[in-house]
């Protein structure tokens, strides 16, 4: 299951993630907002719970830049999030660092790429290795 959530910078992009997510019969539970003014912290709070309670495995924040989402999602024990303006940090950051949440920027995107950069955020896999000791420092940094 993927939680989806944005602020008001990023309520259009999300309608089409959300309508690319439908296309492709992939379920999704929707965390807010509706389009009216929010504060992003609210909403990457509410998503980033789905994740670490297990109701979800992955989660797709959208705002302005994707940048606040970021800070606050990674602020949450257990959330490895990426704000991706390309495809091929949205690879890769599921390859290596096996995010768990990818942020976009409404304001930076257009929907065609971004659609390109959630195909790939959903489509790869943590490869594990020799990234296995990597995550275990990074996890050591937040306190686990
Ligand atoms: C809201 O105006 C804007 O600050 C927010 O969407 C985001 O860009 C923050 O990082």
């Amino acid at each position: 299951m993927i939680a989806i959530g944005c602020d008001h910078g990023g309520y259009e992009l999300k309608l089409a993630v959300e309508s690319y997510l439908n296309d492709h019969k992939l379920e999704f539970t929707d965390c807010g907002c509706s389009g009216e003014k929010v504060d992003y912290p609210d909403i990457a709070e509410k998503l980033c719970a789905k994740i670490t309670s297990g109701e979800c495995d992955r989660g797709i924040l959208i705002c302005g830049t994707g940048i606040g989402m970021s800070m606050c999602a990674n602020k949450v024990k257990g959330i490895r999030a990426a704000v991706c303006g390309d495809t091929f940090s949205a690879k890769y950051t599921r390859i290596h660092n096996d995010a768990n949440v990818l942020c976009m920027g409404g304001r930076v995107i257009g929907a065609g790429l971004a659609l390109e950069i959630v195909r790939e955020f959903l489509n790869n896999e943590f490869e594990g290795g020799r990234h296995i000791a990597r995550l275990e420092k990074m996890q050591k940094m937040e306190g686990k």
